[in-house]
């Protein structure tokens, strides 16, 4: 799938690279595999638990169905490269972007707007994932790798619209887009936070 000129546009403007990402020749590729691999998992989980916890929205339940055996396979072919080349699935780390993007939602207040925060903590996840997965499709020394990486990247893209689209299909437009810059601005002052403390994803 191509990127849309949409996507293209958020992508491009709003997102600032991930300090995390910067400097691919100092991370290991058992340290990159293992990270992906737990952020699939994660997808997967939020995936089933967004089903769950509206079970009467037909059409959430029937677009993000489909997407939990996406993101379950995407981890299988993670674990499947790491298998490959003899090395193991490390421990999880502690994921301080996810993290502070949780403290961002709203957990009180209107039913709409908390609805609101998860589907676009998602589409944010899933964005910032494409973008990262565009770096190490670009970055890596390995062409099978950058292959790789580059059909993740265009199956991501393809979740962060999927999860703005159905936000737009349960909530007024111009309210998913005025929340939509807030939670931007929001992960720009958190990537700087990040980069400002040095972290990174080893
Ligand atoms: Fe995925
Ligand atoms: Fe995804």
């Amino acid at each position: 799938m191509e990127l849309s000129d949409h996507t293209r546009n958020i992508l491009g403007l709003h997102l600032p690279t991930d300090p995390r990402w910067v400097n691919l020749a100092g991370i290991s590729l058992e340290a990159i595999l293992t990270d992906h691999a737990y952020c699939e998992q994660k997808a997967a989980l939020t995936c089933i638990s967004l089903i769950q916890r509206y079970s009467q929205k037909a059409e959430l339940v029937k677009q993000l169905a489909p997407i939990v055996t996406e993101e379950w396979g995407h981890f299988r072919l993670v674990l499947n490269e790491l298998h490959k080349r003899g090395l193991s699935l490390g421990t999880q780390r502690k994921d301080i972007y996810v993290n502070k993007l949780l403290e961002f939602q709203q957990k009180g207040g209107d039913e709409e707007g908390r609805f609101l925060d998860q589907l676009l903590t998602m589409a944010l996840i899933e964005a910032r994932s494409c973008e990262r997965f565009k770096r190490l499709s670009e970055g890596l020394n390995d062409e099978y790798m950058r292959n790789f990486y580059r059909r993740f990247m265009e199956s991501e893209a393809g979740h962060y619209t999927l999860f703005i689209e159905l936000s737009e299909f349960y909530i007024d437009k111009e309210k998913v887009r005025k929340r939509w810059q807030q939670w931007l601005e929001y992960e720009a002052s958190i990537m700087q936070e990040i980069e400002v403390r040095g972290d990174r994803i080893h």
